[in-house]
Formats: structure tokens, sequence, C-alpha cells
């Protein structure tokens, strides 16, 4: 992306300039924290009035909570990228080293916003009509067709590069055409769901994308120090602070005791825009790496999500009114019910020791669900909303600072360049 000015700091007698754009994208995403930190109580009985509200399941007094608000910060997120659209293609500014305008660079942009403003359609449409299960996985892939065109008319790059020993048998890069394609329908698919399945306690989807978000910003600006490809980081910039200004909005509100809900809007929006700018910044297998927790919380959901053991609709944590603390959930069923599968996947956790399972002499058998969020439990013991949540996040953490770890001297030992 062109930068038509920068300002320079000077630091221990080093120059480091920023780039004009940079400076008003921070302002801006500062104006939409304070927008949505104003919008958000304000618009609180217009969601409980429109119907659109669940039960706080994990308090005693079971409240009546507005939810979806998801689509609220998901507004505020698009118009702060509208207002930011002139900054860095002022037509007379942004002219590149051979005098031309930008298209490429503007087409994705405008296509990554049309693929989250899709995407919170789609999730808005998922709260209020509450679609069926099989549904909610097409709808990423849908939404993230105006970003696949895009990419194939504009880009259209479907070259990996390969690790060092590969490389030998098939050269240093490999073009994988259609397959590139798939890949990153199906890299929307997984962020999007990914999230949407690691919740059910207060604050958690949103704690757990601002981590991913600032994971993903940290790892941009090493890059951009390290004077990597530097467009391609300051694109994914651009887009990260504004959503990062109007999630921390919504944390204020989401975080327990929670006074709003986020809704599948807020999951499906977030998974789209981490999506979004792994691949238009080309670091989509990096992204990957910020969603270890999500990964083996989606690993270890398998045999639930493909139904081989039943799952209720709600496998969040299940309060104890007498204790006011969160136990694991339960699912039960009979081993002679299962297919193949099913008793493939049970005897297998269950050496494995990572459920906790009691099975009575008439063969029904009962164990925890499979989220990491009651396999903490298991670990800690009943324990309260908030410091479950707390658990959940260090771990996030601990799992970035690894991705960290291993994406700088891992990937360097495996690829002479890596994206
Ligand atoms: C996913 C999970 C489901 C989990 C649910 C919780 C799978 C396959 N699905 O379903 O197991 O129970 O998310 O969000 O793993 N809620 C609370 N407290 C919270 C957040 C949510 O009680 O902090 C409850 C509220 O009643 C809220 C409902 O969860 O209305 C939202 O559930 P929804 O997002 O519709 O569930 P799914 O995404 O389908
Ligand atoms: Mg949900």
């Amino acid at each position: 992306m062109a930068v038509f000015n920068s300002v320079e700091f000077h630091t221990f007698g080093s120059a480091v300039s920023i780039p004009f754009p940079l400076i008003v994208n921070v302002i801006i995403s500062v104006g939409a924290f304070y927008v949505g930190q104003k919008l958000i109580p304000k618009m609180k009985t217009m969601f409980i009035n429109a119907n659109l509200s669940g039960i706080d399941m994990n308090k005693s007094s079971k409240p009546r909570i507005p939810e979806a608000f998801g689509v609220v910060t998901g507004c505020i997120f698009l118009i702060s990228l509208f207002l930011f659209i002139p900054i860095p293609f002022v037509r007379d500014f942004s002219l590149n080293s051979q005098g031309e305008f930008p298209h490429n660079k503007f087409v994705e942009f405008i296509a990554a916003m049309l693929s989250i403003c899709c995407m919170i359609l789609l999730g808005f449409a998922d709260d209020v009509l509450n679609l069926r299960w099989r549904d909610k996985l097409y709808l990423p892939t849908v939404a993230s067709l105006p970003l696949l065109m895009v990419y194939y008319t504009n880009f259209n790059s479907t070259t990996i590069i390969m690790p060092r020993f590969v490389a030998s048998f098939v050269g240093t890069s490999l073009n994988i055409g259609i397959l590139y394609y798939i890949y990153m329908g199906m890299l929307a698919v997984f962020c999007t769901n990914a999230i949407n399945i690691l919740a059910g306690i207060n604050g958690l989807e949103v704690c757990q994308s601002l981590v991913i978000a600032g994971s993903i910003i940290i790892f941009n600006l090493i890059e951009i120090f390290s004077g990597h490809c530097k467009e391609a980081y300051e694109f994914s910039l651009y887009i990260m602070f504004p959503y990062v200004g109007a999630t921390l909005a919504l944390w204020k509100y989401n975080r327990y005791p929670s006074q709003v809900f986020v809704g599948d809007t807020f999951n499906y929006l977030s998974g789209m825009t981490f999506a979004v700018v792994g691949i238009l910044g080309h670091f989509s297998k990096t992204v990957l790496l910020f969603f270890i927790p999500q990964i083996i919380n989606f690993l270890y959901s398998v045999p639930q999500l493909f139904r081989f053991i039943p799952c209720p609709r709600h496998r969040l944590p299940k309060y104890d009114p007498s204790t006011g603390l969160l136990n694991f959930s339960r699912t039960q069923f009979r081993t002679s019910e299962l297919n193949i599968l099913g008793k493939f996947c049970y005897y297998l956790f269950r050496h494995a020791r990572i459920i906790k399972c009691e099975e009575t002499e008439d063969g029904i058998v009962t164990c925890n669900n499979f989220t990491i969020i009651n396999f903490a439990i298991l670990f800690t013991g009943p324990i309260r909303e908030d410091k479950l949540n707390n658990v959940l996040i260090i771990f996030q953490l601990v799992c970035s600072i690894f991705a960290f770890a291993i994406r700088y001297p891992l990937a360097h030992y495996f690829y002479e360049t890596i994206n």
C-alpha cells in the first residue's frame, strides 16, 4: 500500500518512521472504542424489545441478557474502515514508484470489507433465525466468496513455498491451483466456527479474539520493523486496529458479569477478519498458529461435532446454585448405541484419560462434554465463572507465546522464506 507521508520519531539516536495512514488509523480505532462504549448500553433495551436475548445460564437468577451485540461492534468496525478508505488511497499521493494508482491494493481492501460485511449479515441471520448446525458451516464459505473471487481476478497466486526437506524433490515453490482456494475457504470456515465452539462463559469469546488479534498485531509489527513485505503487513494492521478498538468496547460490557451477549455475529465476524488479514496479508499459516487452543478444542470436540458421541444443544459448564461455582457438564449414552467410530473415539479418549466417565452396570456411560472448557474444570475442580475465563485466557496467552517461539526459530529451520 503506497504511503504518501510518514512521521519520524527519534529514539536513542535511531529514526523510526511511522506511516501517516497508520497514525490516522489508530486515531479512528480509538474513536471506534469510544463510540462503542457509549452506544452499547443505550441499545440494550432495543435488543430486548426485539426479542434478541438469551438466558445467562451460569447465574442463580438466570437473567435475560440482550444478545447479538456483535452486530453493533461489526457496524462500528465497518464504519471505521469506510472512514479510513481515503487515507492511504488519496489519488495524488498514493501513486506507487511507477507513478500508477495501486488498483490491486485498493480492490483487495474493498474485497476484505465486502467479505467481513457479508459475514456480519449472515451471522446476524443466524442469531435471529437460529439456523441449524449444518448451515453454520456453509455461511463462512459463502461470505468468503467475494474475497476468493477478487483474489482470483486480482492476484491469483496459488504458489506455496516448500519446506527445505521437500524442496529438493518438488522445487522451492509449488503451484497448487484450486487447492489453494479450497484452503482459503476452509480457513474462513475454521476460524469462524472454532471461536464459536469455544464459548459459553462470560467474556470468553471476546477475550480469546482479543488475544488472537493482539498476537497478529505484534507479529505484523515485528515483520514491518524487520523490513519484510511491509505493504502486506501494513494492510493487516489497517484492519486489525479498528477491530481491536470496536471489540474492546464490547469486552467492557461482555466481561463477567455480562450485560450483553455477543451472539454468533461476533464470532463469525472475528473469525472472518482473522482469515481475511491472513489471506490478503499472505500469512495464512501463521494465523493458524495463533489458534492453537481453538485447534485443540476442535480436535477434542470432533466426536461430538460429527455426532459419533451424543452432543447436547449446549455444552457449556453446569452451574451449581448451592455453591455458585461451575462444574463440568455431562453427556450420557449407552456404548451399545454408538456406531463404530463412536466406540473407537470413546475408548481412545477414555484410555488416553482425557475424559472423565462413569459407567453403570447396565451400560449407561456418563462423561464430560468434550470441550477444553470442561476439560479445564477436570483439573481445577468446581470454579467461579470469571476465574475459569482467566484460566482459559492465560492458556491462550501461553499458546501465543509458544506460537511465536515456533514461528521464528523453526520456520527459519524449515523454510528459506515463509509466509
Ligand atoms: C456453541 C456451542 C455450545 C455452547 C454455546 C454457548 C458447540 C457445538 N456449540 O453453540 O455447546 O453451549 O456455543 O455459547 O460447541 N450463554 C451463556 N453465557 C455466556 C454465553 C452464552 O449462558 O457467557 C448462553 C446464552 O443462553 C446464550 C447462548 O449461550 O443465549 C448462546 O448460544 P449460541 O451462540 O446460540 O450457541 P451455539 O453457538 O450454537
Ligand atoms: Mg455461539
